[in-house]
């Protein structure tokens, strides 16, 4: 990945109209699904951002001829014997590669997946998959570094997660959709993004109810096929981070066709910070009115407020009159833009899992990108901050927002790259 840095001269205020890309975490787990669909299909507003051209490799390797089409869709023809071997350079290249554990068991009742490592933010372990896979009647071996597994006939089962894990709901639910039998998830994950893994899918013929709910009922199929011209759903974590780039800036954004539907966590949040949020048919507005309050925020699985968008929270709360909060449920590392934003002039404690952040005024420094959304927040808190700040590692940035620059310097931002 090239090394880029951004220029950022703070104090331009942000107005106009923005659309935002489909959302990265919908799209990965549509993605591996697709290795149990027969035929063609073809995915619509597809962002060309780091992690889906992972899984695009991804796919390529298990022998499933996908490819990315020039009008932001990925077409995809499964007609090959799909390989069951998951190469280690591309699941450490992006961990959520794990997801295709769940469909290449339920296509092919084997997987080699090498075991993902941690990242900055944490240890990321994928136990709570692995328990789900075994009530599946999955016999499990690590070796190597890999996890084997096979299951010559998957069996539904009652699965309880300890934890509402998004990517061991997501990878149990596809295995689930080609088991004998019906496989009831209890207290899975809520976010949007399984939500539109579960319709993708029943498009695809899957028997899936209940999902946005913390039981998922899924009842096997013998097969599923192809889906033409899926259109994944807006991300919600670039529109929340957008509306914060607004609101910070004293600006007035609009951002169109976004799907209000799931928005609540994150704009009921930036309202309570002083935001002026508004719907207007099928767009979402942002304007600034004066004073940003102090608010207190917990992470929490959805529909709490969105881990993801932790770190552009704060700082947003670096500019608000008084003291704010923030408690990171979700992740045990998930404070690595805090030293960046001190550098900045932030007044910010950690006390374990709790930041108590204190308002007042940002100044430029040179900054450095450790993850995907601790740069959002460092992007952010560089069109506020005195001067002009550099942030470092923007392609921590690029793989998961697309054209995020471009997109704030449309709206008025002094980005040089
Ligand atoms: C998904 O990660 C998202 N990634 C993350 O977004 C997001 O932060 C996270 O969900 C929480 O919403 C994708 O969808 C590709 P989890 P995932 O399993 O599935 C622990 C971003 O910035 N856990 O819900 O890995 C885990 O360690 C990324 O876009 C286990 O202990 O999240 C963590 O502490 C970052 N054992 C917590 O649960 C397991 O088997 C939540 O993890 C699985 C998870």
């Amino acid at each position: 990945m090239e090394k880029i840095s951004a220029r950022i001269t703070g104090g331009k205020t942000l107005k106009g109209k923005i659309g935002v890309s489909g959302a990265k975490n919908a799209v990965l787990p549509v993605l591996a699904s697709t290795i149990m669909l027969g035929g063609e299909t073809t995915l619509l507003n597809i962002p060309s951002i780091g992690d889906i051209n992972s899984m695009v490799r991804m796919l390529n390797s298990l022998n499933i001829r996908t490819e990315y089409r020039a009008d932001e869709s990925i077409h995809i023809l499964n007609e090959k014997k799909v390989r069951h071997i998951a190469p280690y350079e591309l699941v450490t290249a992006m961990r959520a590669s794990f997801f295709v554990a769940g469909p290449l068991l339920a296509k092919t009742g084997f997987a080699k997946v090498p075991l993902p490592g941690g990242c900055s933010i944490g240890l990321r372990p994928v136990d709570i998959h692995i328990q789900g896979f075994e009530k599946l009647g999955v016999e499990i071996n690590f070796e190597h570094g890999f996890v084997e597994f096979s299951a010559l006939n998957l069996k539904g089962n009652q699965i309880d997660l300890p934890f509402p894990s998004v990517g061991a709901t997501e990878n149990i639910m596809m295995a689930a959709c080609l088991a004998k039998g019906e496989t009831v998830i209890r207290n899975s994950a809520r976010e949007p993004e399984i939500v539109d893994l579960a319709n993708f899918l029943i498009q695809a013929g899957a028997l899936i109810e209940g999902v946005g709910s913390s039981t998922i009922h899924v009842q096997g199929v013998q097969s599923l096929s192809g889906v033409k011209d899926y259109f994944v759903i807006p991300d919600r974590i670039e529109i929340g981070t957008l509306l914060i780039a607004g609101g910070l800036t004293g600006g007035d954004i609009e951002i169109e066709n976004v799907n209000s539907s799931y928005l609540s966590s994150i704009t009921d949040m930036l309202t309570e910070a002083g935001l002026i949020i508004s719907y207007q048919d099928n767009n979402v507005r942002c304007s600034f009115n004066g004073d940003i309050h102090p608010v207190n925020i917990v992470t929490a699985p959805h529909p709490g407020f969105p881990t993801d968008m932790q770190a552009q929270m704060m700082t947003l709360l670096t500019a608000a009159s008084g003291h704010s909060v923030v408690k990171e449920t979700i992740f045990e590392n998930r404070f690595m833009h805090v030293h960046e934003l001190i550098r900045m002039g932030a007044s910010i404690t950690i006390d374990g899992q709790s930041a108590t952040v204190k308002g007042g005024k940002l100044s430029a420094a040179d900054v450095k990108i450790t993850d995907l959304r601790a740069g959002a927040a460092l992007v952010l808190a560089g069109l506020i901050a005195e001067g002009k700040t550099t942030v470092h590692g923007l392609h921590h940035l690029n793989r998961g927002y697309y054209n995020l620059i471009g997109k704030l310097r449309t709206l008025g931002a002094e980005i040089d790259l």
